[in-house]
């Protein structure tokens, strides 16, 4: 894609982030979960978000198959789609990190390579990025919305874990084992974790 904007010079707003992370009482973040489908990304997304909320923190979800109804509804699942579909999230959480808020992202992600990008575009700090882990087998098992079954008998092409990679994060800087945890375990590890790191 050609870049036009050389001419173009950041802003630097009247109200800043700093400013606005005052009045929240909070740092914002961006919490990345990342793993295969059927892990448990959205539910333990969702899950921490609820509970971050009745704390009274400012948050937001973005979550894969809304932001693929919207924003990204051009884009498939092509090494190159995926690719956008990241860089895309990542620029919208930035959006929200700088509007005080701690934006939750629950996306496949599969290339290390995307999520680093979508970390280098926030602060030291700013990224966390949550593995949501969880074997195949299990996830297979699993098969909420059917689809290993139709990958399995070649209905989806390129599907992330059985004809499509998934890079595991090498250093993410939590791991969550959906597969062996109750839901209620691997929400309070999370929240446990930014009560250290965000919560001024
Ligand atoms: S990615 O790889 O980050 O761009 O994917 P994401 O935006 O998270 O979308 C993943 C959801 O799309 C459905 N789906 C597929 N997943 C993987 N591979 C293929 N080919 C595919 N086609 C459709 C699937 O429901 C994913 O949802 P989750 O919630 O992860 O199960």
């Amino acid at each position: 894609m050609a870049s036009h904007n050389a001419n173009i010079i950041w802003h630097q707003t009247n109200v800043t982030k700093q400013d606005r992370q005052r009045k929240n009482g909070h740092k914002s973040a961006v919490l990345w979960f990342t793993g295969l489908s059927g892990a448990g990304k959205s539910t333990l997304a969702n899950e921490v978000e609820r509970r971050l909320y009745e704390k009274g923190l400012r948050t937001y979800l973005l979550d894969g198959d809304n932001i693929r109804h919207g924003i990204n509804k051009d884009l498939g699942f092509t090494p190159e789609d995926r690719t956008e579909n990241i860089r895309r999230i990542g620029e919208v959480s930035k959006l929200f990190v700088d509007a005080g808020v701690i934006v939750l992202t629950a996306f496949i992600s599969p290339y290390r390579a995307d999520r680093e990008l979508a970390r280098s575009l926030v602060e030291d700090g700013e990224f966390i990025e949550i593995y949501v882990k969880c074997a195949i087998e299990e996830c297979e098992k699993r098969d909420p919305k059917g689809l290993y079954k139709k990958a399995r008998a070649g209905g989806i092409p390129e599907f992330t874990g059985i004809s499509a990679p998934y890079e595991e994060p090498e250093s993410p800087e939590l791991i969550i084992e959906t597969d062996t945890r109750s839901l209620d375990a691997c929400a309070e590890q999370v929240v446990e974790y930014l009560e250290k790191k965000i919560i001024l």
